[in-house]
């Protein structure tokens, strides 16, 4: 029994990341696709200059805390998507999975 809880302990953290990676990537086709690249099999970027998300994950910067300021309507050309933490959280750890 002791066993079976420490195993569990061990295993559960590492699930609940896999799913926030996919909760975050399922998000990122549902409202990033149309301007960006969101997944690993693009190898240029689109010509209108929208960075794709595994440029964005390699650049040194991309801390969480970043991607989730780049996601607030006050920077530059994104559009307010009005996402809510958990989703902003989300996008960052699959968009950093990309690295
Ligand atoms: C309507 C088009 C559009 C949509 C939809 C969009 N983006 Fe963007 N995004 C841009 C453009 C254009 C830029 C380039 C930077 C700028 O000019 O602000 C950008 C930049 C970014 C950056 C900043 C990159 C950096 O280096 O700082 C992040 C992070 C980002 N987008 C994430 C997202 C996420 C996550 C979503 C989906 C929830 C999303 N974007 C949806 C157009 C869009």
């Amino acid at each position: 029994m002791l066993r079976l809880i420490l195993c569990s302990l061990l295993v559960l953290p590492s699930l609940a990341r896999a799913e926030d990676i996919e909760r975050g990537r399922l998000l990122a086709l549902r409202w990033c696709a149309g301007c960006h690249v969101v997944d690993r099999s693009a190898t240029e970027a689109r010509a209108d200059g929208v960075p794709t998300f595994p440029a964005i994950a390699g650049k040194p910067n991309s801390s969480s805390e970043h991607l989730r300021a780049a996601m607030n309507p006050i920077h530059g050309r994104m559009p307010d998507l009005a996402l809510g933490k958990r989703d902003q959280d989300d996008l960052a750890v699959y968009i950093l999975s990309l690295r």
